[in-house]
């Protein structure tokens, strides 16, 4: 009801500004004590272990929504039980020219080329050692977009080193469709040389006594044969974790709607048939050996009830967030808790 009336104001303004007004209010609500207790009530849900970690409930938030995380604490007050912060990259970068985000309000949707603006690494490690609030974190990496595609292994590299000891788990973003070339690393000896580079690296960081997970972050678009290849090879490296999927370049779900000839990545309601599709073909291909993060048009509780369905252990949103608010947290944790009997 109350997010039902904020939403009006926040559609009535640019989606860039509704998304940064909603965190620095987000962020003062927290610092006023406004979140906590009373908005995680409800939103209690079945501990998960996944990856080797432990989550409270399965319900997280997706990449993208904090690219710096400056805003960790008041997200988990909202009853996260994991925030992925970044992309982030080595340097600091400005991202895209504005307009880079659009709703589509008639299909629920969200088109973006934010072009992984964020403060940099160093700044997101200080955030997460500033932070009051203790929700598991994931970091996701990626590459500055003056790195050449073929030296975009280094900055991974770098990323996992510096954030290895601060973050509860890897992110490897080589699925945004908004830095050119970034998606070339899903596929054969690219892909296969990253995981190996990383998975070495993070042996060699494990070696110290602390395990932080990897887990690959896919696109939506790959073919049934790519995402074959893509599967085995993460099976071949021992990655922990893949995150299904990120946004997708297919815009016919909302061809004729304003914006739709936009460049960028689409997410929201259009994914939910086809990222949940390929949740249901990944868990076929990796069964029991790796832990599956489903995200992409989780738009209510029956859509995180199939996705759950289709083999998730684990549940992000992004889009959701922004149409319905959170109260879809705790939606989707009754429902869950309900059909766990
Ligand atoms: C404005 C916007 C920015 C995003 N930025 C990132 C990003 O930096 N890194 C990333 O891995 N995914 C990013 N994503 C993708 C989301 O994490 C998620 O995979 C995708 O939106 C599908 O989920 P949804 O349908 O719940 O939004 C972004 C999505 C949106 C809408």
């Amino acid at each position: 009801m109350l997010y039902s009336t904020l939403r009006r104001f926040l559609f009535s303004l640019s989606a860039e500004n509704a998304h940064d007004i909603s965190l620095w209010t987000i962020a003062l609500a927290y610092r006023l004590g406004l979140l906590g207790w009373g908005s995680k009530t409800g939103r209690e849900g079945k501990p998960v272990e996944a990856m080797g970690l432990k989550f409270s409930h399965p319900v997280g938030l997706a990449a993208g929504l904090d690219k710096s995380g400056d805003f960790i604490d008041g997200l988990s007050a909202l009853g996260f039980s994991f925030v992925e912060i970044g992309t982030l990259t080595p340097r600091a970068q400005p991202g895209n020219p504005h307009p880079r985000m659009f709703r589509v309000p008639g299909h629920d949707a969200i088109l973006n080329r934010m072009g992984f603006n964020n403060k940099g690494i160093n700044h997101a490690l200080e955030r997460i050692a500033a932070c009051k609030e203790s929700p598991i974190i994931g970091l996701n990496i990626g590459k500055n977009l003056a790195t050449p595609i073929e030296k975009a292994v280094e900055d991974y590299l770098h990323c996992l080193k510096l954030g290895y000891s601060s973050a509860d788990y890897i992110s490897v973003n080589i699925s945004s469709p908004n830095t050119p070339g970034l998606r070339e690393l899903q596929y054969g000896d690219q892909l296969a040389n990253l995981l190996e580079k990383l998975k070495n690296q993070q042996l060699a960081l494990a070696s110290d006594g602390k395990y932080v997970p990897l887990a690959v972050k896919l696109a939506p678009d790959l073919t049934p044969t790519e995402l074959g290849m893509c599967c085995e090879n993460i099976l071949k490296h021992d990655i922990d974790g893949i995150i299904a999927t990120n946004t997708t370049l297919d815009k016919s779900a909302i061809q004729g709607a304003r914006f739709s000839t936009e460049a960028g990545g689409l997410s929201g309601a259009p994914l939910t048939i086809p990222a949940c599709s390929m949740l249901r073909e990944i868990k076929r291909i990796t069964g029991e050996k790796v832990s599956l993060i489903g995200v992409g048009g989780i738009m209510n509780a029956d859509d995180a009830r199939e996705r759950i369905a289709a083999g998730a252990d684990l549940l992000q949103i992004y889009s959701g967030f922004v149409y319905r608010g959170p109260s879809l947290i705790g939606d989707i944790l009754k429902v869950l808790r309900e059909s766990a009997g």
